[in-house]
């Protein structure tokens, strides 16, 4: 496996059916006990979106109830006829359960929950889950799944990627706390972005090395090829993070940088090296194209990668916007005169930044703006 793949290939592919492993879900729910270990604590975790019986999020918290002093844990699953990946079977565990229902198994979703020792073992753990069939399909927008989001303390998923925006909002709307998987260009998303502008969401702990493998249920012929792994089940995505509004260390700790003159002296990027901070033509910013040089002691605006957000300290940065798009309109970026456009060929849109690099016009990826607070 040596290509890279992205959520914007399986939200092309209306395919919402990859699944998180469990050392993903562990080392990221780690982060947030790490820093706070009551996080969890006499809280009710509701895992929507989820397939109780294949996910690795109710394995998890089910099986970490105690250690994490949970009061309720509820998932909730999406229909078989609901989804667009029709091939699943019931699990041994429905069709062997008093509650079967032949009729009902296709077309309602199903709540697993969890609040007691139910087995007499003396502990309250996975064997403990008791389920019934949910009067609709499960979809997270039906009214019985909206009730269960307004009992919960804390929404835990991989949402479907088709439905990123919507699952924000929902979650949003009703001021819950959460933790979800979602792609980092979701960034960018006018729905989005203000959250992370105003800290009301930011990035997770992250997946290891910035590298998600999900295992996927269906037909891979869709993915390019090198980043399916058809002996482990595994695909592999680039641009994932995990996305919440629950404090972890990570988020606190300040980037270590060094001075703009030390910077150009001693970057080891050769371009920055040549040509220095360049100062964008239609706002006034400097562009600095890599995290590890955003200078320590400039004090204007400075265009950096969206990547930057992984090591997002708001203690020692404020976002003042994204350079791009409606956003960047929004943002007073002006637009590129006519002859430039022509000389970029297409590549640039109203709202996005540009620069003159040796006297040729160059819009950079997109660029969060931001400044150095005191
Ligand atoms: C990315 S998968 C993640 C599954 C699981 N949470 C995990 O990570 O292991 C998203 C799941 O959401 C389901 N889904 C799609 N649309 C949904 C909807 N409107 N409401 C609830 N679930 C939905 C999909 O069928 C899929 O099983």
């Amino acid at each position: 496996m040596s290509n890279n793949t992205n959520l914007g290939a399986a939200k092309a592919a209306k395919n919402d059916e990859f699944y998180t492993q469990y050392a993903d879900i562990q080392k990221e729910v780690n982060a947030y006990l790490e820093y706070n270990p009551d996080t969890f604590r006499d809280k009710t975790v509701l895992l929507p979106c989820d397939d109780p019986e294949w996910s690795n999020f109710t394995r998890f918290f089910a099986q970490n109830f105690e250690r994490l002093g949970l009061r309720r844990l509820i998932s909730t699953s999406y229909a078989v006829e609901s989804k667009k990946y029709k091939a699943y079977e019931p699990t041994l565990f429905e069709t062997e359960s008093p509650l079967f229902d032949a009729d009902k198994t296709r077309i309602k979703g199903k709540i697993f929950e969890l609040t007691r020792d139910v087995n007499g073992s003396g502990r309250i753990d996975i064997d403990d889950l008791e389920w019934h069939y949910l009067e609709g399909d499960g979809d997270f927008r039906s009214a019985e799944v909206c009730v269960l989001r307004d009992q919960a303390d804390i929404i835990v998923t991989n949402p479907p990627f088709s439905l990123f925006r919507e699952f924000v909002a929902w979650i949003m709307e009703a001021g819950k706390r959460f933790l979800i998987i979602g792609s980092q260009g979701a960034v960018g998303y006018k729905e989005i972005f203000p959250l992370i502008k105003n800290n009301k969401i930011w990035l997770g702990n992250g997946f290891n090395a910035g590298n998600a493998y999900f295992k996927y249920m269906g037909d891979c012929s869709s993915f390019a090829e090198g980043v399916y792994n058809p002996e482990t089940g595994l695909v592999k995505f680039r641009n994932c993070c995990w996305m919440t509004n629950l404090e972890h260390g990570r988020r606190h700790e300040p980037l270590k940088l060094m001075s703009l003159k030390d910077n150009i002296r001693f970057t080891r990027h050769k371009d920055l090296k040549e040509i220095g901070y360049v100062k964008y033509e239609n706002y006034d910013a400097i562009d600095v194209p890599y995290t590890d040089a955003i200078p320590s002691d400039y004090d204007g605006v400075m265009g950096v990668p969206v990547t930057f957000l992984d090591k997002y300290c708001p203690e020692q940065f404020e976002i003042m916007g994204l350079g791009s798009g409606y956003l960047g309109q929004s943002l007073g970026i002006k637009g590129i005169p006519r002859e430039h456009k022509q000389l970029m060929r297409g590549h640039s849109a109203a709202g996005d930044l540009y620069m003159m690099i040796k006297g040729e016009p160059k819009v950079p990826y997109a660029r969060i703006l931001i400044r150095k607070k005191h």
